[in-house]
């Protein structure tokens, strides 16, 4: 265990925060060991993983940060077409991606480039392209941290939702997601249908995409979309897309005829942030340390020499500006610390 780390390189928005105490865990043993020292039992703690959804609010983190850092990923399953393939926490998010789309595994290539790491992925259920991780979860396997057992939590047992899960609210800092199984198969089975990669796909003069090819054209949408965080501080999308009903909506829709939404199955209708903040006049704005990206205004930025507290600041007037233009409150999907 060390102490007074600096968070800098451990998320992604690049905000310089110290932790009291820090540990990294390579080996779930180690974990076993940790959860008896007298600094788990005494101070508050975060489990980190990759770091990529994360805002530090303060200079310090006055507790104990724990790293994931697990490695591992193998088949424990095959039989015909289907496959169920285990990942440790710690590995590399769009490294996994990459060796299942290598190999010939449909079922998470959608969810390609999502920087992170697997065992924060079932935490807030990662979405793109029309594919959500709860789609080809099977399984994870958690640790209890007050007594150290394991539990295996099905997918049902996850209670996911958008950009939710069970680990976000009732469970949040009571277990440790150790790994996760994925239910994938060898049959073709590509999703095609969210609006940019049919387009993408055409301009590319791509008829019959292979597995490889989604993958790499999902790759070159994200690309041209989000900053690339080794370059450009950020957490992806700060903000989930509110879903209203469809009065509210209808309204809307009278005042903006090209609102783009997407029906929900209960009959509300979802509308994305970025448009949203895009009109209410956001895009491309910065001061000094900070600001709303240029291609993406759903995404918040740090230039550098910032803190997490000017985030704060420019996420709380980019929701009142929303709200006072369309009615509409918007909330962070990004977690504060
Ligand atoms: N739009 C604008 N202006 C903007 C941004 C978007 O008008 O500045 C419009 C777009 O033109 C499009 C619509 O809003 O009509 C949706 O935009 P986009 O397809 O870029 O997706 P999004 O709804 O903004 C969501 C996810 C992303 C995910 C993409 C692609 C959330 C909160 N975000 O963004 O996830 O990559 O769809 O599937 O659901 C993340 O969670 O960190 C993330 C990047």
């Amino acid at each position: 265990m060390k102490t007074n780390v600096n968070l800098q390189p451990y998320n992604s928005f690049g905000f310089k925060a110290t932790a009291k105490h820090f540990v990294e865990i390579n080996d779930v043993n180690d974990l076993l060991e940790l959860i008896k020292t007298p600094e788990f039992k005494t101070e508050k703690h975060l489990i980190l993983s990759g770091g990529n959804n994360i805002l530090f609010t303060n200079d310090c983190f006055d507790g104990l940060v724990i790293l994931m850092n697990t490695k591992g990923i193998e088949v424990i399953h095959e039989d015909g077409d289907d496959v169920i393939v285990r990942a440790q926490a710690g590995e590399d998010w769009p490294e996994f991606v990459k060796q299942m789309v290598a190999k010939g595994f449909y079922g998470v290539e959608n969810l390609a480039h999502i920087p992170g790491k697997v065992g924060a992925a079932p935490v807030q259920n990662i979405g793109a392209y029309g594919m959500e991780l709860k789609d080809s979860f099977l399984q994870c396997e958690a640790m209890d941290l007050a007594t150290g057992k394991t539990r295996i939590f099905t997918n049902e047992a996850c209670c996911f939702g958008y950009r939710e899960s069970i680990f976000k609210h009732e469970l949040k800092g009571l277990y440790i997601i150790t790994s996760v199984d994925f239910q994938l198969t060898k049959k073709s089975d590509l999703k095609l249908e969210y609006g940019n990669i049919k387009t993408y796909l055409e301009q590319n003069d791509i008829v019959h995409p292979s597995l490889q090819q989604l993958h790499d054209a999902i790759c070159a949408i994200r690309d041209s979309k989000l900053p690339d965080v080794k370059q450009l501080g950020s957490a992806g999308s700060f903000f989930k897309n509110p879903v209203v009903d469809k009065a509210q909506f209808d309204t809307l829709q009278q005042a903006y005829p090209t609102i783009p939404h997407y029906d929900e199955p209960d009959g509300r209708v979802k509308v994305p942030a970025g448009w949203l903040i895009e009109k209410a006049g956001w895009k491309g704005w910065r001061d000094e340390h900070v600001g709303v990206y240029e291609k993406q205004a759903l995404v918040l930025v740090h230039y550098g020499g910032g803190r997490g507290q000017d985030i704060v600041n420019l996420s709380q007037r980019i929701q009142k500006s929303v709200e006072e233009k369309f009615g509409i409150r918007i909330s962070p999907e990004v977690n504060f610390d």
